[in-house]
C-alpha cells in the first residue's frame, strides 16, 4: 500500500526477491502485463507488507516470499478471475513434484491454502487461523488501494494489519511508514 505510484522496472538483479529460478519461471507464464496491476510491482509490496507483519509478530517463513510471488501468477485477467487463485495452487502443487519449491509439509500446506484462499477463504478449514496464512492473505489486501478501493479494516485478519489499515485511512496524505 505504500507508494505504489511509484512503478519501476525489475529484472533479475534488482528485484527484492531471493529466488530468481522461481521468479523466472513465473515470469516466463505470466499473461498478463508484467508492471500491470497484478504484476511484480504488487508482488513486491506483498512481501515488504508480509515482512512488515511478520517482524511485529516475530515469526519467519519462506512461505512470505513464495506467496508473494505465486499468488496471483495465474490471473488470466486483471478483473475479478474468480478460478486463479485455484490454478495457483495447482501450479504450486507442480512445482512442489518436481522440487522447485521444497518447503517442509505444514509450509506447503500453508502455501497451497494461502494461494487457493487469497481472495475468499475457507473460513472452515484450520489453515484459517494459522499466523503465517493470516499474514499472507492481510498483506495482499493491504495493497488493494492500487485498484481504488479503499481498504477496510474490518477485511483483515491480523490486529497489527487493521492498526496499520487504520491509521493509513485516518491519514490526510494516505502515506503511512
Ligand atoms: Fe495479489
Amino acid at each position: 500500500m505504500f507508494n505504489f505510484f511509484q512503478r519501476k522496472k525489475i529484472n533479475q538483479q534488482n528485484t527484492i526477491f531471493s529466488k530468481p529460478n522461481i521468479l523466472k519461471i513465473v515470469q516466463k507464464e505470466f499473461e498478463l502485463d508484467l508492471y500491470g496491476i497484478h504484476g511484480i510491482n504488487h508482488w513486491e509490496r506483498v512481501f515488504l507488507n508480509t515482512k512488515k507483519l511478520s517482524k511485529y509478530y516475530n515469526v519467519e517463513s519462506e512461505v512470505f516470499e513464495l506467496f508473494s510471488i505465486l499468488h496471483d501468477s495465474q490471473r488470466l485477467d486483471e478483473y475479478t478471475d474468480l478460478e486463479h487463485g485455484k490454478r495457483a495452487r495447482k501450479f504450486v502443487e507442480v512445482l512442489i513434484k518436481k522440487g522447485i519449491i521444497y518447503l517442509h509439509k505444514d509450509d506447503q500446506k500453508r502455501l497451497l491454502y494461502a494461494c487457493e484462499n487469497h481472495t475468499k477463504s475457507n473460513k472452515q478449514h484450520e489453515l484459517y487461523s494459522d499466523l503465517i496464512v493470516r499474514i499472507c492473505l492481510d498483506s495482499d489486501k493491504m495493497d488493494i488501494d492500487r485498484v481504488g478501493i479503499i481498504p477496510n479494516e474490518k477485511h483483515f485478519l491480523t490486529h497489527y494489519a487493521k492498526e496499520i489499515i487504520k491509521i493509513y485511512n485516518k491519514s490526510s496524505r494516505g502515506s503511512v511508514q
